[in-house]
């Protein structure tokens, strides 16, 4: 999968996305990451991508020149599934919608900043918006690192053991159960019995339970969504 991400601040992206298994991931070659600076296409020799709201208020704008010649340039090279602009009026992102990403072949991102970008880029030119959630950020570039982090751990190949991701907590719209690791006890707190017995029917219908417990009792509102 190939992941180009249209930015004014790559040195935000860069230290992110290349650690641990989205670093991985690139250095299997199962995942190309591609960070542009939108400054590349800057409407003067000051590098200008930005300017004042027609109409007046606080805040600059990403301006539709800069963004159009780069979504061009980049799209006449490689055909996109998804052009996505991470803003905080996009459908809020979550695991279904991971998935689904997960499985094509090329996406583009575009990080807004200040203001937003200009709103006709988003008429003619983005196909998908998504928010990470109800609170605005400074820009989109955290929001694409959170958007590539869990998009790329799911292609196939990237997490060691392949099934992991299959218990990851959401994928069935359940939060995941509790676990464990060494001493079997620690200043007196025990480890749960049935995980130590070695039985995996028993363990598993544990774990189903305490998932089940676990969603009813922090997160009711998906088992509304079921
Ligand atoms: N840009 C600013 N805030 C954001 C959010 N919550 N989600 C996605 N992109 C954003």
């Amino acid at each position: 999968m190939k992941i180009d991400i249209i930015t004014v601040l790559p040195e935000l992206l860069e230290s992110s996305l290349m650690h641990s298994i989205i670093k991985r991931a690139q250095d299997k070659g199962l995942l190309q990451i591609n960070l542009h600076q939108l400054r590349k296409w800057a409407i003067n020799e000051y590098g200008q991508v930005d300017d004042y709201q027609y109409g007046g208020g606080a805040g600059m704008v990403l301006l539709c020149e800069p963004l159009a010649k780069a979504i061009e340039e980049l799209s006449s090279v490689t055909t996109y599934d998804e052009i996505i602009y991470l803003t905080p009026d996009g459908e809020k992102l979550n695991q279904k919608t991971v998935n689904v990403l997960s499985l094509k072949k090329n996406l583009l991102l575009i990080c807004g900043h200040y203001k937003g970008i200009d709103e006709r880029i988003r008429e003619h030119f983005v196909t998908k918006e998504i928010s990470i959630g109800d609170y605005v950020l400074s820009g989109g570039e955290l929001a694409a690192a959170v958007l590539t982090d869990a998009i790329g751990r799911l292609i196939p190949g990237v997490l060691n053991d392949e099934t992991s991701a299959l218990f990851d907590s959401f994928q069935d719209d359940l939060l995941a159960p509790p676990v464990y690791s060494r001493p079997e006890e620690y200043r007196g707190w025990k480890v749960p019995e049935v995980l130590m017995n070695g039985n995996h029917k028993l363990i598993e219908e544990w774990r189903q339970e305490q998932s089940s417990n676990r969603t009813k009792e922090k997160r009711p509102d998906l088992l509304n969504d079921l």
